[in-house]
């Protein structure tokens, strides 16, 4: 039985004194493959290098919502650069955070930084990692006007069943992660029976929201597993079966990542 967790932070601090460990561990739960993501320029660099010294592990460069700056021409170039490298398999994560900035302006440039990351996508033909946090009317509305030629995941989602049924309409996935393992998932786990199934990805966003029964300690990849089970349990169907699904979707949508 193979996985893959389609969306980690291993350059996360908080794998600082044994991240060599955790991907080991992965493996031996059938985690083969990892997307690393990066969230500012220097964690960008660093997805990309840990990707290139291990085997099984991928990376996708760009600047997350929190992390938002003014992006100069130096920046895209440097971004693309890294794009460049086989085993970079996606744009990401970016996207729109309005749960931790209030501030008018300061969504503004999350929303222009957004968009420059879409086009560069866009010109180099590779799918985009979303995180959209309390922003699902303006991805939503962002997308629709200048997702063209774009394909992509809205990963750990969070929106109405509405909003995921104009994703799938636009050929685009869903990422699931903890959140649809805790008892107050509230309307993901009825979006995910309605779900086309081959629009659906795993993930986990190690280190944080572990799934249960892990939930409040540190996520790792290993635990991909778990939010599977709830898959397989919400689908009625075999967890061999979860895996080779939820794989072959991965695979669909970050071409790149080969074995
Ligand atoms: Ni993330």
């Amino acid at each position: 039985m193979e996985f893959v967790d389609t969306h980690a932070h291993l350059n996360d601090g908080k794998f600082a004194d044994d991240v060599e460990e955790v991907i080991a561990r992965a493996r031996e739960h059938g985690v083969n493959r990892i997307i690393n993501m990066g969230d500012t320029m220097e964690s960008s660099a660093l997805v990309a290098e840990m990707a290139d010294s291990h085997e099984g592990l991928f990376a996708a460069v760009g600047i997350h919502p929190e992390e938002a700056h003014e992006l100069s021409e130096k920046d895209i170039d440097q971004l693309a650069a890294w794009a460049k490298h086989p085993k970079v398999v996606a744009i990401g994560e970016i996207g729109l955070d309005y749960y931790w900035e209030k501030d008018a302006e300061k969504r503004q440039l999350q929303q222009r930084v957004f968009l420059r990351q879409l086009d560069l996508a866009r010109q180099l033909h590779l799918p985009v990692c979303i995180h959209d946090r309390d922003a699902h009317g303006d991805v939503l509305e962002i997308l629709k006007r200048e997702g063209k030629g774009l394909r992509g995941v809205l990963h750990c989602f969070s929106g109405s069943w509405e909003m995921a049924r104009e994703i799938f309409r636009m050929g685009w996935f869903i990422g699931v992660d903890g959140p649809l393992t805790f008892k107050n998932a509230a309307k993901l786990p009825e979006i995910l029976r309605q779900a086309p199934k081959d629009m659906v990805l795993v993930e986990t966003d190690s280190p944080y929201m572990a799934p249960t029964p892990m939930r409040g300690k540190r996520n790792e990849p290993a635990y991909v597993r778990y939010v599977a089970e709830k898959v397989a349990e919400i689908w009625e169907m075999g967890l061999e079966e979860v895996a080779a699904r939820t794989t072959r979707n991965a695979e669909a949508l970050y071409e790149k990542m080969t074995l």
